[in-house]
C-alpha cells in the first residue's frame, strides 16, 4: 500500500520500522468513529464550498459503504496500512477514485487522531457508566437483603462495632457512584471538537468548526489549534477515573476473597464464579475476585504510562502520542470486563447470616455500646470508658462475654449496672441504636439504599 506521504521519499520505509511505526493493530478498532468524522468533515467542506456537493456526495456515500461493509464483515480491515485513517482514506480512494482524494483538504492526521479519540472515549465511558450502575444495582440488592443481618464492622481489621451488612455493602455504592461522577466530569472536558485544528496551526481555507462540532454531537470545539492537536489531559483524566475504579473494585474484592475463606465463611460464592483446584478436591477458589484485584495494577500502570508519555514532549503533535491508545484502551477493557464479572458475583453471592452474627457475638464488640450506657447513666465517658475496658478485662480472664457476665459481677464495677444493661448491649439493639445520620442504623440504610435506587434510575 502506498504511504500517505510517499511523494518526499526516494526509498521505502525499513519493514521493522514500518511494524514499529505502525498502529493500526491498535487504532483499527476506531474504524467507527474515523469514518463518522470524516462525514461530518466532507458535510463541512462541500457547505463552505471548498468541495462541490457532487464530490462531496461521492465522498459520503463511499465512507458509508465502507462504515457497512467493514460492519458487516465484508471488508477486513488491512494490517498493511500505518494506521485506521490511512486505511479508510486509501479504501475510499480505491472505491471512488479522485474524489476521495479531496477528502483530506484542510484536515491533518494530527486533528484526525484527536477526535477519533474523543469520539471514541465518550462512547466507552457511557458504557462504564452503565457497567456501574448494573454493579450499583447488585450491590443495592444485596443490601436490600441482608437489612437485619449483623456483621462485624472493623478497623485495623479487628472486630470494632457491629454493623450491619447492608451498611457496609453500601460503602462501595457510595465509592462507585463518585466514579461515575468522576467519569461524567471528565466526558465533559472531552466533548470538545479538535477537528479543523489540522496539523497545528488551522488552516487557510474557510473551514467551519463549529458544523463539525454540532455534527459530531460535541459542545463546542477547542479554541486552540496546538492544544486541539497536542492535547491529551481527556485520556489522563479518564485513565485516573478507571484507576480509582479499579482501587474500589480490588477492594471490594479483597474482602469478598476474606469473607469466603474458611477463617471468615461470611459469604459463599456461586459456583459460576469460582473455581476448583486441579490437586486439592475440597477447593472452590475466589477466582474472579483474585484476578480483579491482580487487574488493578496494570490500569495504574497505563495511566502513569500516559502521564509518563506526555511530560516530555514539546507542542505539538508528536509520535509518541501513538502510544496514548494502547494505554487507554487497555484500561477500558479491564475495567469493563472487570465490571462484567463482579456485578453478577456479587449479586448471587449469598451472605451466611448465621456466621456474621456469630463472628460478631465473638469479639466485645459491643464494648462501646456498654461505655455509652453508663455515659447515659450520667458517668463521664471517659470514666465509663476506662470501667468498660477493666470489665473486658475480667471477661476474658474468666472466659465470659459481655452478654454473659452476671450482673453481680457488673455491679462490683459501677452501682450504675441494672438489668435492662443486657438488652442495651444485645447486637441488634447496638445497630438498632445507631441513629445518628448516615450511621448503621436501619433509617440511615433506608435512606441510603433510597438514594441509590435514585441513582440507578
Ligand atoms: N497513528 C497516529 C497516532 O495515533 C496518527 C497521527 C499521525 N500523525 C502524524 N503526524 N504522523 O498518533
Amino acid at each position: 500500500m502506498e504511504k500517505l506521504w510517499a511523494g518526499r521519499f526516494t526509498k521505502e520505509l525499513d519493514k521493522i520500522a514500518f511494524g514499529f511505526n505502525s498502529s493500526i493493530d491498535v487504532d483499527s478498532r476506531m474504524y467507527r468513529q474515523d469514518i463518522t468524522g470524516s462525514v461530518a468533515h466532507a458535510k463541512m467542506l462541500v457547505k463552505q464550498g471548498i468541495i462541490d456537493k457532487s464530490e462531496g456526495d461521492v465522498i459520503i456515500d463511499g465512507l458509508n459503504s465502507i462504515l457497512e461493509d467493514i460492519d458487516s464483515g465484508k471488508l477486513e480491515i488491512s494490517q498493511e496500512a500505518e494506521d485506521i485513517h490511512s486505511f479508510v482514506e486509501a479504501e475510499l480512494t480505491a472505491r471512488v477514485g479522485d474524489a476521495g482524494k479531496r477528502l483530506h483538504t484542510a484536515r491533518s492526521r494530527n486533528d484526525q487522531v484527536a477526535v477519533d479519540l474523543r469520539l471514541y472515549l465518550r462512547d466507552e465511558a457511557i458504557e462504564v457508566v452503565g457497567l456501574i450502575k448494573a454493579l450499583v444495582e447488585a450491590i443495592c440488592q444485596q443490601a436490600d437483603k441482608n437489612r437485619d443481618t449483623i456483621m462485624p464492622g472493623y478497623t485495623h481489621l479487628q472486630r470494632a462495632q457491629p454493623i450491619s451488612f447492608a451498611h457496609h455493602i453500601l460503602a462501595y455504592a457510595m465509592m462507585l457512584i463518585r466514579d461515575v461522577g468522576r467519569i461524567e466530569d471528565a466526558v465533559k472536558r472531552m466533548n470538545l471538537s479538535p477537528l479543523g485544528s489540522c496539523a497545528l496551526s488551522g488552516t487557510t481555507y474557510n473551514t467551519d468548526r463549529e458544523c463539525t462540532a454540532r455534527l459530531l454531537d460535541f459542545d463546542g470545539y477547542t479554541l486552540n489549534s496546538i492544544d486541539g492537536v497536542s492535547d491529551r489531559d481527556f485520556c489522563v483524566e479518564l485513565q485516573s477515573a478507571l484507576s480509582l475504579i479499579m482501587t474500589h473494585l480490588s477492594r471490594l474484592s479483597e474482602e469478598i476473597i476474606l469473607w469466603s475463606s474458611w477463617e471468615f465463611k461470611f459469604v459463599e460464592l456461586d459456583d459460576s464464579y469460582t473455581t476448583g483446584s486441579s490437586i486439592m478436591p475440597q477447593k472452590k477458589n475466589p477466582d474472579m475476585a483474585e484476578l480483579v484485584r491482580g487487574k488493578t495494577g496494570r490500569v495504574y500502570g497505563n495511566l502513569m504510562s500516559t502521564l509518563t508519555m506526555l511530560k516530555g514532549i514539546p507542542l505539538a503533535y508528536n509520535k509518541d502520542m501513538q502510544e496514548d491508545k494502547e494505554a487507554i484502551f487497555d484500561s477500558l477493557d479491564t475495567v469493563k470486563v472487570c465490571l462484567q464479572v463482579t456485578a453478577p458475583m456479587i449479586e448471587t453471592m449469598t451472605v451466611l447470616k448465621e456466621n456474621t452474627l456469630a463472628a460478631a457475638n465473638k469479639g466485645f464488640i459491643n464494648a462501646t455500646d456498654l461505655a455509652d450506657y453508663l455515659t447515659k447513666k450520667g458517668m463521664p465517658f471517659r470514666e465509663a470508658y476506662k470501667i468498660t475496658g477493666q470489665i473486658v478485662r475480667f471477661c476474658i480472664e474468666n472466659a465470659l462475654v459481655l452478654d454473659n457476665m452476671p450482673l453481680d459481677e457488673y455491679k462490683k464495677f459501677s452501682d450504675m449496672f441494672e438489668n435492662d444493661l443486657y438488652d442495651e448491649i444485645n447486637l441488634f439493639t447496638c445497630v438498632k441504636k445507631r441513629i445518628s445520620q448516615g450511621g448503621t442504623g436501619p433509617e440511615s440504610v433506608d435512606k441510603q439504599i433510597e438514594f441509590v435506587k435514585q441513582f440507578i434510575k
